[in-house]
């Protein structure tokens, strides 16, 4: 049996994207006659044409490597349907480049906006496996994407190296880890490296509330503190206002960054030195762990095998330890923050860690 697949990568990258390639195409080599195309930089590729055809010996010696050797772009899904002023018509050129190259199936490595053009593509009559990849965990259906691990591992590590200099200095260390929606970075890496106060975009904070941890931290002679702050994490105030109003008052006050607001706040409220430090991408660089070179290889081989029984418009999951697959129309456009009564919040809760709530 004989198939043409195409595959590319989309969105913002992360640690596992080639282990992940490597495993649909090797697993494709032995279960079937394969040949891959290598489509460049994402959706934007697939719009211009941009491709190559891909020998077997190509997908060699990148398990460890982090990126995408497929290079990745960011084309909006919202754009999709719409005709800018260079009169292209994207979704067009993407059937007509899919049919070009003679494809069976094209292989789409994301995040949710990588799975809402995939769906598009599959209501429009192509063959898609979808592969959920981010550092921010948030796509419906699949108990973790790939790329999270090691991005907590990362920054896990960042908050380790954080401690030593804080409690040396006795200041308070505000980090902010990205996470726009979603809080389960900050979350798991705020617990793994015993964070005083996590804060996610899921639960408005009141800065009195973490006022409050680090006084009760100075009454015990401990006179540092560390608070994991998600990108997009809010305080109750913000939480009753519209995006824009919300931006516009950041603006005003000269804060690009939700950790100056915590640092500046804390540091006024509590009379404490404070200092701000934001990883930004190094937490989406760097080789995959262990933990995500397994996950995105059973990914990339469950993915081969679809391809070979034809059950296409589906995303690779693990649900319960178990490999699946989701329809794309199921788990397109759904988000997915940290529930509240998630057992790892739970677990932080229980432990005294406050969430400024
Ligand atoms: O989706 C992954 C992510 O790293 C988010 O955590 C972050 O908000 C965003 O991408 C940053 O995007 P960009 O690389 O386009 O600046």
């Amino acid at each position: 049996m004989k198939r043409r697949i195409g595959i590319l990568t989309a969105g913002g990258d992360c640690p596992g994207l080639n282990a992940a390639i490597r495993g649909v195409a090797r697993a494709s080599y032995i279960a079937f006659d394969a040949e891959i195309v290598a489509i460049r930089g994402g959706y934007k590729g697939l719009i211009e044409g941009d491709f190559k055809e891909m020998k077997k010996g190509q997908f060699s010696n990148i398990l460890t490597v982090g990126g995408t050797i497929l290079g990745t772009a960011r084309t909006p899904f919202k754009e999709m349907r719409v005709v800018g002023d260079d009169l292209v018509d994207k979704v067009y050129e993407m059937r007509k480049n899919y049919k070009k190259l003679k494809l069976d199936c094209l292989v789409t490595l994301g995040g949710n906006g990588t799975h809402k053009t995939a769906n598009l593509l599959s209501e429009e009559g192509l063959n898609i496996i979808g592969l959920p990849k981010t550092i921010d965990n948030d796509i419906y259906g699949t108990d973790v994407t790939f790329g999270f691990h090691t991005a907590v591992d990362t920054a896990t590590d960042i908050i380790d190296r954080l401690h030593t200099t804080a409690a040396s200095h006795n200041r308070v260390m505000v980090v902010e880890i990205m996470g726009n929606k979603a809080g389960w970075l900050t979350l798991y890496a705020g617990l793994a490296g015993g964070a005083d106060a996590i804060l996610i975009p899921e639960i408005p904070y009141d800065i009195e509330e973490v006022v409050k941890v680090v006084e009760m931290r100075a009454s015990m002679g401990k006179n540092f503190t560390i608070v994991a702050v998600a990108e997009g994490a809010i305080d109750k105030e913000e939480a009753q206002m519209r995006r824009k109003d919300m931006e516009d008052k950041r603006k005003e006050e000269g804060v690009d960054f939700v950790c100056q607001r915590v640092a500046r706040d804390l540091a006024q409220l509590t009379g404490s030195e404070c200092r701000y430090v934001i990883p930004g991408h190094i937490l989406r660089g760097g080789s995959p762990s262990a933990y995500d070179r397994i996950l995105s290889t059973l990914f990339g081989t469950y993915a081969a095998k679809l391809i070979a029984e034809e059950n296409y418009g589906v995303t690779v999951a693990l649900k319960n330890n178990q490999i699946t697959a989701n329809k794309l129309s199921d788990i397109a456009g759904v988000p997915k923050a940290v529930e509240l009564d998630h057992h790892i919040l739970k677990t932080a809760k229980a432990m005294g860690i406050s969430f400024g709530d």
